[in-house]
C-alpha cells in the first residue's frame, strides 16, 4: 500500500500517515514480527482506523481490563495485555514446533490475529459509549456488541483476512458456539492464560476507578476478568 491513504470507518474519514504508522508500530512492535508486508499493513492500518474512529489516540488509553466493567491491571496497559497475548502465543507455538515437528500453524495469521483479537474494545471500551448504555440498558443492549463482535465489524471493514476476523470473534466465550482454528485456539488459551495468572499473581487493581468509577457504580462489586 502507499501512504499517505484515506479510510473510512463509521462515517470518518480517517487520513493513515507514515507517521501514525510509525506510532503504533512504536506502541506495539511485535507488529514488526508479521513478515507479510501486505497483512502488516492492514494491522497497522486498522489500529490506526479503529483509534481515531472511537476518539481514542493509542491503544493503551483504553481500560486495561478483560471486560469494560472487570477490574483494571494493577500496572499496564492495554496494549500491554495485547502484547502479552501475542507474545504467550507464539512462544506456545514455537514450543509444540521445537518438540512435534509435524507441528504447521500460520505464524504470520498468529501474530495478527493475537493483536488484534480485542481490537473491538475501541465499541465496548469507549466511555461515551458506556455512558449511554448505563442511561437506558433496554435501549440497545449493555454493551450493546461486546468486543468480539465489533472487532468482526473492524476487520472486515478494514480487509483484514477472515482468520483475523474470526480471532477477534471467537477468541473469547462466543467461540464455544464454535470450533476454533488453530491459531485461534493458541489465542484463546494465551488470553484465558493472561488473565488467569494475572488474577493468581494479585496483578488486579483492587477497586474500579476507571472512566470515573462509572463502571463500578454500574456493576456494583466489581466482577473477576473473562477474557
Ligand atoms: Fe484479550
Amino acid at each position: 500500500m502507499t501512504y499517505p491513504r484515506s479510510v473510512t470507518l463509521r462515517g470518518k474519514t480517517i487520513e493513515i500517515t507514515e507517521a501514525k504508522r510509525a506510532a503504533r508500530v512504536a506502541e506495539m512492535p511485535e507488529i514488526d514480527w508479521i513478515e507479510d508486508r501486505d497483512l502488516r499493513d492492514k494491522v497497522i492500518d486498522a489500529w490506526i482506523a479503529a483509534l481515531e474512529a472511537h476518539g481514542f489516540s493509542q491503544i493503551g488509553e483504553m481500560k486495561p481490563s478483560g471486560n469494560y466493567d472487570s477490574n483494571p491491571l494493577l500496572t499496564g496497559t492495554q496494549c500491554d495485555h495485547m502484547r502479552s497475548v501475542c507474545r504467550l502465543a507464539v512462544k506456545t507455538a514455537e514450543e509444540m514446533v521445537s518438540l512435534f515437528p509435524n507441528f504447521r500453524y500460520d505464524r504470520n495469521i498468529l501474530i495478527a490475529g493475537a493483536l488484534c483479537h480485542d481490537i473491538g474494545k475501541v465499541w465496548e471500551f469507549q466511555p461515551d459509549n458506556v455512558k449511554r448504555w448505563k442511561a437506558d440498558p433496554y435501549a440497545v443492549g449493555f454493551p450493546s456488541i461486546r468486543h468480539p463482535g465489533y472487532g468482526v465489524f473492524i476487520c472486515f471493514a478494514m480487509d483484514l483476512p477472515e482468520e483475523v476476523a474470526h480471532i477477534a470473534a471467537a477468541h473469547s466465550a462466543e467461540g464455544e458456539l464454535l470450533e476454533r482454528s488453530l491459531e485461534n485456539t493458541i489465542v484463546h488459551w494465551a488470553d484465558v492464560t493472561f488473565w488467569k495468572v494475572v488474577e493468581a499473581g494479585r496483578q488486579f487493581a483492587e477497586t474500579d476507578t476507571w472512566l470515573d468509577g462509572l463502571t463500578s457504580s454500574i456493576s456494583g462489586q466489581p466482577k473477576p476478568a473473562k477474557p
